[in-house]
């Protein structure tokens, strides 16, 4: 997919209204990842380098259409060393505004437009601008207003993230590279059938892990004990199972898992395999037989796509055991020039942070939902209005 791109030799002196993803965790004020933020640099800077006078759009959280100081953007602006506009829809500030500079705007989630894709807000948000850019890629699979609305009212560009993670993950999508492994964790088979079964076209392994892995497991006759699983999502997974089947894909699920017995950090770990889980066991991480036989299988991977842990790895190394082992081996073979990586999702790339791996992997994505339905469908609603 080929996406209108900026001439940056053209932005002297316009107004850029610029939509970035800055959904960031913050607490007591305090970004705590900033990698959304450093990822959409190169767009903010080579606008300004050409003399754009840029304006920051930005989501925070889910704030339904409502003012909320909780989710203020002001935060971000601070940690940017950026000016502050308080509202969306305020203009005058744009008067004072000289070639280069920038200015980070509220949370535009404060209007109900916005996530309606209302019209008329879209226009009232493109309105004192020459040209859009987005490089939101992370929110570019909602339809909103300030992606795909403000289109119709402004010449609309992609900036260069958004142009970066389309190539990147396209490039696994399009013309993969064989033996193909895809490893999807997480919580639930019910975010991720459509995934799952592109996947399932495309790889010709699928490993299936975590609390949706024991969902697999479950639909297979073994007990998920006291643990978080999907029970309606049985026939689902069968029928992913089938799928895979049927594309010649080989779907692999737990062997053994990591138990506890209550969900809880310090929770004493036990392995069990798969067909020794009591009632009362709490399933936490995936087991060493189901990591050494994920290891064994990224060895003979030349491409491999990560979305979703398997277990708590935010708990640190005993829970998230099997999370670690992946990623220290994804990383060792990328590194080694043996495996293209393309790793998505906030969980997962948290895991990889943990382990200090991120920058060893060929692509991190810094989309969670936008990353899985572009696998899925291979394009965004706010994508699809910039390809030419
Ligand atoms: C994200 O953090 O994945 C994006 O910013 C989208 O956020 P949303 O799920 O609240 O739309």
């Amino acid at each position: 997919m080929k996406l209108r791109s900026v001439d940056y030799n053209s932005v002297r002196g316009k107004y850029v209204l610029l939509r970035v993803d800055f959904n960031v965790q913050i607490e007591n004020g305090k970004i705590l990842d900033t990698f959304r933020i450093e990822q959409t640099m190169p767009t903010i800077n080579k606008l300004r380098e050409h003399g754009a006078r840029v304006v920051l759009c930005a989501h925070l959280g889910r704030p339904k259409g409502m003012a909320n100081p909780e989710l203020s953007l002001r935060p971000v602006a601070d940690y940017m060393k950026v000016p502050f506009v308080d509202d969306c829809l305020k203009r005058d500030f744009l008067a004072g505004m000289q070639d280069g500079d920038i200015v980070l705007m509220e949370n535009v989630r404060f209007y109900s437009g916005e996530e309606e894709n209302n019209l008329e807000f879209a226009k009232k948000l493109a309105t004192g601008f020459d040209l859009f850019v987005n490089d939101a890629f992370a929110v570019s699979h909602r339809a909103a207003a300030s992606l795909v609305g403000v289109t119709e009212f402004l010449p609309s560009y992609a900036g260069e993230l958004l142009v970066h993670e389309v190539e990147n993950i396209s490039r696994v999508l399009e013309n993969p590279k064989h033996p193909f492994l895809a490893i999807v964790g997480g919580a639930k088979v019910s975010g991720k059938i459509g995934v799952l079964k592109t996947l399932c076209k495309l790889a010709d392994t699928v490993i299936v892990g975590g609390a949706l892995g024991t969902t697999f497991n479950y639909a297979c006759g073994a007990n998920p004990g006291n643990s978080l699983y999907e029970p309606d999502m049985a026939d689902t997974a069968r029928d992913i199972m089938k799928f895979a089947h049927d594309n010649n894909c080989e779907l692999l699920m737990p062997l053994d898992k990591g138990v506890g017995p209550e969900f809880k950090q310090t929770a004493q770990r036990a392995n069990k395999s798969i067909d020794e889980i009591a009632d009362s066991d709490v399933i936490i991480d995936d087991g060493p037989k189901t990591a050494e036989r994920n290891i064994a299988e990224i060895d003979k991977a030349v491409t491999v796509v990560w979305n979703g842990t398997f277990g708590m790895a935010e708990w640190g190394d005993v829970w998230g055991e099997s999370s670690f082992k992946i990623a220290r081996e994804i990383a060792t073979r990328t590194v080694a020039g043996k495996l293209t990586s393309v790793i998505g999702g906030g969980e997962t790339v948290a895991a990889i942070d943990a382990i200090g791996v991120r920058d060893d992997m060929t692509y991190v994505s810094t989309g969670g939902g936008a990353f899985l339905e572009f696998i899925e469908k291979g394009t965004l609603p706010a994508i699809e209005v910039l390809a030419i």
